[in-house]
Order: C-alpha cells, then structure tokens, then sequence
C-alpha cells in the first residue's frame, strides 16, 4: 500500500518530499505507459467527484480522462448543479458524497472551503484549485522541470507577476523540493505572508527572495513562470491591474536576461500581450504544452496513490 493511500491533497504542505518524488516517478512511468499505448487501470469501479465553481478547461478534462484512463469513472458536479449552489452545508455536502464516492477533487474560491471538505468527508480531498494553492499544478510543472533539466535539485525559478496561488503553491513545492525561488510582483501584489514564511521554513537551505524587479528576479534563472494578471473571480479589476502590471510582462528582453537556456512556463490560460508577449510562449523556450499534457500523468498518480 502506497503511504500516500487515502490521504488528502490540499496544499504541498501535505507531502513530504519523497513522497511528491514518489508521484513524479509513477507520473513518468504511467506517461511511457500510455506512449506504448499500454493500459493500465487499477481502479476499477472507483468513483472520483469534480465539485467546480469555477470554469477550467485543464483540470476537469485532466482529471476525467485520467480517471477512465485508470479504469474508473469521474462526475462532474458543477455547484450551481449541487444543493450547494442553493445553501446546503459543506458538512452535509462532504457527509453524504463519502457514502457514493472514493474521492472527490474540487474547484473553488475560499481555501476554507476545502478545508471544511477535508474535515467532514471520510474520503480523499484533492484541492484542484482555491484562492489561496493550486498543488495539483506544480506537480505537474515539478514533472516537467525534472523530464527537461533532467533534476530539481538547485535549479532556480523565477516567479513573475501577481503574487497568487499559483506563486504560493510554487514556493512551498520550489523549497520543499531543494528549488530557489525568486518571485517579482508589482508593490500590493505580493505573495501571503504567512505563506512565505513557511516556505522559507521548510527550505531553510533555499533561496527565496521575494523583489518588486522582474530583472532581478530572472538573473540566473532555469525557469521563469508566469500566471494570469487577474485569476478567477479578479474581473472586475482586470483593467486596474492591467495598469499595475504593465512592466511585468515576460518579453524576449525579460527572457534573455535569465540564461540562455532558460525555460518559459505558465500554468494556462494565458494572455498573450499581458503577462506574456506571444513571441515567448510560442517561442523555442516556452515548454507550456508539455506543462499542460503532465496535468494528465501526474494526477494520475497522484489518483492511482491515493485512491488504488
Ligand atoms: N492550469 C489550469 O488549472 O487550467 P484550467 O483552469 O483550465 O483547469
Ligand atoms: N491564478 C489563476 C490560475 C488559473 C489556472 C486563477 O486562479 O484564475
């Protein structure tokens, strides 16, 4: 039995090292698997629920193919579908799925709402995106970064733009994992405090530097990542932000001060001529389309782990 079997994904926090090597190795191996055109589906007759209440185009596919993939089957359960959407408990909510389902992932706003998930459901909570982390990314882009640089060991990753989930869940998987971590946001938009400091805790060896300079961000970067200026549930100040960030975009110039083979990396969906000039993400650097496709293997190990 796995010892990541049963448990729950709500932040990086919740795996130790080894264990997130673990997944990154049956990740590859699952991935070579499916190359051959070898299936492999060890769960059977297990039932994951994608609770959504928020739009995603990576992560539900991902997460339903995958699960089929595997030999089982995926719901998808759009809020405004559940009794949810209408005022029923979290508590309840979390009560009665554990009697239908093996697992649940879900997609919201406040990280407090997974948490009250995890709390009353008596199956595995996968957090497939809050306010606060986006864990099941940075696995994936964990994978990707190891298949290109060959290790994670050391390497450094530059963090340009809004200091949001995807910035905090790269800064605890970067110093959990041995990464130094350089984040550059615009004054206002930097990442959680409390979040910092427990990177910094758990990667008392790293670097991590938190800068208001994209440039001083990307000297000797591997990576330079990116992410949208305004996340879900962020519209309304899209045109303010646009404004604040202005000197934040990643261009070839922001890019050709890290080294010559730095890598470009975004979560997706991207916004070409805001965080990121076309001429970068579909340019020779940019390793976006391989960053997404690793969405597909490593939550499937991550499912065959937790759920097999
Ligand atoms: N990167 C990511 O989570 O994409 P989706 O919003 O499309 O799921
Ligand atoms: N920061 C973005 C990530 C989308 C995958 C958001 O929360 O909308």
């Amino acid at each position: 039995e796995h010892s990541l079997s049963r448990r729950n994904l709500l932040t990086l926090e919740d795996f130790s090292k080894e264990e997130i090597y673990s997944l990154l190795e049956l990740a590859d191996y699952l991935k070579q698997q499916r190359k051959l055109g070898k299936q492999i589906q060890p769960l059977k007759g297990k039932v994951l629920g994608l609770i959504f209440e928020k739009a995603s185009t990576r992560t539900r596919v991902s997460f339903e193919s995958g699960m089929y993939q595997l030999g089982g089957t995926a719901l998808f359960l759009s809020k405004n579908d559940l009794q949810m959407g209408r005022g029923e408990p979290i508590s309840d909510t979390a009560k009665v799925l554990s009697g239908y389902l093996d697992g649940i992932m879900i997609r919201t706003f406040s990280h407090s709402t997974v948490e009250e998930l995890a709390k009353h459901a008596t199956i595995p909570i996968i957090n497939g995106l809050t306010d606060l982390y986006h864990p099941c990314q940075v696995l994936a882009d964990l994978q990707t970064i190891r298949e290109k640089k060959g290790t994670l060991q050391n390497l450094k990753v530059a963090y340009i733009g809004d200091g949001n989930n995807m910035a905090h869940s790269l800064l605890i998987g970067c110093a959990k994992m041995g990464m130094n971590i350089s984040i550059a946001t615009p004054v206002g938009y930097e990442p959680n405090q409390m979040i910092t400091d427990k990177a910094k805790e758990i990667g008392k060896q790293q670097e991590i530097i938190l800068t208001n300079n994209p440039y001083e961000a990307v000297k000797d970067a591997d990576i330079i990542y990116t992410d949208v200026w305004a996340s879900m549930g962020q519209e309304e100040e899209q045109w303010k932000r646009e404004k604040d960030f202005q000197l934040f975009q990643v261009d070839e110039k922001l890019l050709k001060s890290g080294k010559s083979t730095t890598l470009f990396m975004h979560c997706l969906p991207a916004h070409r001529g805001e965080e990121v000039a076309a001429n970068v993400i579909d340019g020779p650097h940019s390793i976006v389309y391989q960053q997404a496709e690793n969405r597909l293997h490593v939550q499937k190990a991550l499912l065959t782990a937790i759920l097999g």
